[in-house]
């Protein structure tokens, strides 16, 4: 008998299949039981009908408890009524292990149950619908990337430097010195890029951000492309071109899972329609004053802040060159003015807040080494950083996409923490 994953049900439809599942629900009358299931690959109700199997059999299916592993055997058939589309005429069951008590029984749960329960919660059907979108969008990133000439550079986690600043650094001991984890590959992006022209890291982030926002986790991923002999507009594009191809193929890959989560695909569709806006910083300062915001020129923009912005906009939004004061160290100064730097943010539609942080680096040499003091920074440890402006520097550009952030805005999700399979927060390392 072939074992199969349900998620290829449409190629065995009438085909005797053995599948290894886990209980989810059930309900019987006298005469046939109802068994939700799961794979792993696809939710689908399993029919065990009395009159059909071998009296053991049905006595087992009223019998079952809810994640108890089993081996069924049945024929596949579709079933327009389910969301899924295809059932299991369930022949023969198998128990593989018991489950007794699980603690996520089908009734509402507080978050704090369920984040304590992060580890058996990822079973249910809206995590693992989050979760298959999240693995599309890192599918479709390498695509992406691959596409258009990038090679992926890795960037270590265990470093001495800190691009974005002293206050949030995870500090830690390497042997007999100082580390930190890293805040952003982007510095040793940087030097890829002088390697390989076009390349992106993809890692893990951390920062000791004191935030408990919907849109702050400790440890998340980030995707940072970085490339040379490229201006900030150009990168622009490239940005915009990532986003909606991004949206674009979890339209195609994720339909179930969008349904699962109420996520409106005519409002996605509306996310791949290119370019996307771009105002500058000054424009986006007049339009909050002019909208009653308490806000000066110079200040950095809070949630309320980034949300209005956005909301006067159908896509997302690039707002450009910041006051220099409350950006890094090594950002590209602006040419004719020396208040703001070559940059943008790119803020997500619909309250979801920056998803994207880029800029244009700076290439002097003098000027990133007074940056760096500037900043308080310990120039010997960004010696190696220097020496990129030291041999053969050139107009370089690159951003950093929140991976988590990103997956919050295309599922819908009200916070990030849903985004990724076990949340670092500020009050939560368990499980
Ligand atoms: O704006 P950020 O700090 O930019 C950088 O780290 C640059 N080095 C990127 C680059 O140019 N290579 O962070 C980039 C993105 C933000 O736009 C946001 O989406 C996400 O990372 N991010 C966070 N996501 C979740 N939790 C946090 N605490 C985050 N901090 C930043
Ligand atoms: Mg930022």
């Amino acid at each position: 008998m072939k074992e199969i994953n349900m998620i290829d049900a449409p190629k065995y439809v009438d085909e005797r299949v053995k599948i290894g599942v886990w209980l989810t629900n059930k309900r019987s009358s006298g005469k046939i039981a109802f068994l939700q299931l799961r794979d792993g690959t696809a939710f689908f109700q399993g029919v065990v009908v009395k009159s059909k199997v071998a009296p053991e059999i049905f006595e087992l299916a009223k019998e079952i408890r809810q994640e108890s592993s089993l081996w069924v055997t049945g024929v596949v058939h579709e079933d327009a009524r389910s969301k899924f589309g295809y059932e299991l005429e369930v022949e023969d069951i198998e128990v593989v292990s018991e489950s007794n008590d699980y603690p996520i029984t089908p009734k509402e749960h507080g978050i704090d149950f369920l984040m304590d329960h992060r580890h058996l919660w990822l079973r249910s059907s809206r995590p693992h619908a989050i979760m298959r979108v999240r693995n599309e969008v890192i599918r479709a990133t390498y695509e992406f990337f691959n596409r258009e000439g990038f090679t992926k550079v890795d960037s270590p986690i265990l470093t001495g430097s800190a691009p974005e600043g002293t206050t949030d650094l995870f500090h830690t001991e390497y042997f007999d010195r100082d580390a930190y984890l890293s805040q952003s590959g982007q510095l040793y992006a940087e030097a890829g890029a002088m390697a390989f022209g076009k390349v992106f890291t993809f890692g893990p982030t951390f920062r000791a951000e004191k935030s408990k926002t919907r849109r702050h986790l400790i440890e998340f991923w980030m995707i940072e492309p970085e490339m040379a002999f490229m201006h900030q507009d150009e990168s622009l594009e490239i940005q915009e071109q990532y986003i909606a191809f991004l949206v674009q193929n979890v339209i195609d890959h994720c339909a179930t899972d969008l349904e699962t989560l109420g996520r409106d695909i005519d409002q996605l569709k509306k996310y791949t329609k290119l370019p996307y806006p771009r105002i500058s910083y000054d424009e986006a300062i007049e339009i909050l004053q002019k909208n009653d915001f308490d806000v000066k020129w110079g200040v950095d923009f809070g949630s309320p802040e980034e949300t209005f912005l956005a909301d006067q906009f159908e896509q997302p939004v690039f707002v450009m060159n910041y006051p220099k004061a409350i950006k890094p160290f090594y950002m590209k100064p602006h040419p004719t003015r020396d208040d703001v730097v070559i940059c943008a943010d790119l803020l997500a539609p619909e309250g979801y807040g920056e998803i994207i942080g880029g800029s244009e680096r700076a290439v002097d040499y003098d000027y990133l080494l007074d940056q760096v003091k500037q900043a308080g920074l310990d120039p010997e440890e960004y010696s190696w950083y220097l020496d990129l402006r030291k041999y053969g520097s050139v107009p370089h550009s690159g951003f950093g996409l929140g991976l988590e952030r990103a997956i919050t805005w295309i599922t819908g999700e009200d916070h990030v923490r849903e985004a990724i399979p076990f949340p670092r927060l500020l009050n939560r390392i368990y499980p």
